[in-house]
């Protein structure tokens, strides 16, 4: 029988996880399915439930399901245990639950788009669940620096005591030195928003990078105008899911045509 993968979300039609996974498949010669399914924002734990009765080797899970997917998992990866969350669940003889979310943005800035993190000062804007997921894998790259600003200066707080090892918290209007790398985790974007930030935290020299994908945002034409670089978060959704696929399927499919393909 043909292996099957889903990813679950609600909304879902959006999705662009099954083009990501068939063009692997095909790249890598797996014979496996993997389809979109909508779970009901109450029954997320069942629509699970009946895959992998149905047979489901594996499934990816986004908004708003990431947090309840944490603790659906019998197992959990020390990466899913530090982001909170889990992007990526196993079925094995219980549910293994990772998040290859931080994974993803790392390979998507040190691979995709050559940009080293190692003795980097590194600006994560956002304190909500995209901004923890990749916190640790930031820091496991030896960043200079890496500050947390949030529109709740509470929120980052948290989050920086959560992590320790030198992350600073702060408020959007703390932000006047310039940062080799400005990433947009908030929310923002989705509602065609700019979080209030200072121009001077860009120089030619910064790479801005929004997480959110498919159109340009007011942070990334904000940055562009102040002489950064940019990029948006479909390197990152790619890699994401590659890593994913490595994990179900024990094979690293090559990312770079995919990216290409749907940038097309
Ligand atoms: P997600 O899981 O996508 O991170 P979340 O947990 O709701 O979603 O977090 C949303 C993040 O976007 C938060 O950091 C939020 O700031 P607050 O903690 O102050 O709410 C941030 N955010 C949302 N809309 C924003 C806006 N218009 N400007 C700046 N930050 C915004």
């Amino acid at each position: 029988m043909t292996d099957r993968y889903a990813v679950f979300g609600h909304p879902i039609a959006h999705s662009k996880s099954p083009q990501i996974h068939a063009a692997f498949a095909r790249q890598t010669g797996q014979d496996m399915t993997y389809e979109a399914i909508l779970a009901p924002l109450d029954g997320f734990a069942d629509s699970v439930t009946a895959f992998i009765a149905a047979g489901g080797c594996g499934a990816n899970v986004t908004v708003p399901f990431k947090e309840e997917a944490f603790r659906l998992s019998s197992r959990l990866s020390p990466r899913a245990k530090h982001a909170g969350a889990v992007n990526t669940l196993m079925f094995d003889d219980g549910i293994l639950g990772d998040n290859t979310d931080g994974a993803g943005l790392v390979g998507d800035l040190e691979r995709n788009l050559h940009c080293p993190l190692a003795g980097r000062r590194i600006l994560l804007l956002g304190a909500g669940g995209a901004a923890r997921g990749v916190i640790e894998p930031l820091l496991d790259q030896s960043p200079a620096e890496l500050v947390i600003a949030n529109r709740t200066v509470g929120r980052a707080q948290e989050l920086a005591e959560l992590f320790c090892r030198g992350v600073r918290a702060c408020g959007f209007d703390a932000l006047d030195t310039p940062f080799d790398l400005v990433i947009n985790a908030t929310a923002a974007s989705l509602a065609g928003e700019l979080p209030p930030l200072s121009p001077s935290i860009f120089t030619a020299e910064t790479l801005a990078y929004d997480m959110m994908y498919g159109r340009d945002t007011p942070f990334l034409s904000f940055a562009r105008t102040h002489g950064a670089a940019t990029a948006d978060g479909l390197g990152m959704l790619v890699e994401q899911a590659a890593e994913a696929f490595a994990l179900w399927r024990g094979v690293r499919p090559d990312t770079a045509p995919v990216i290409a393909a749907l940038r097309t």
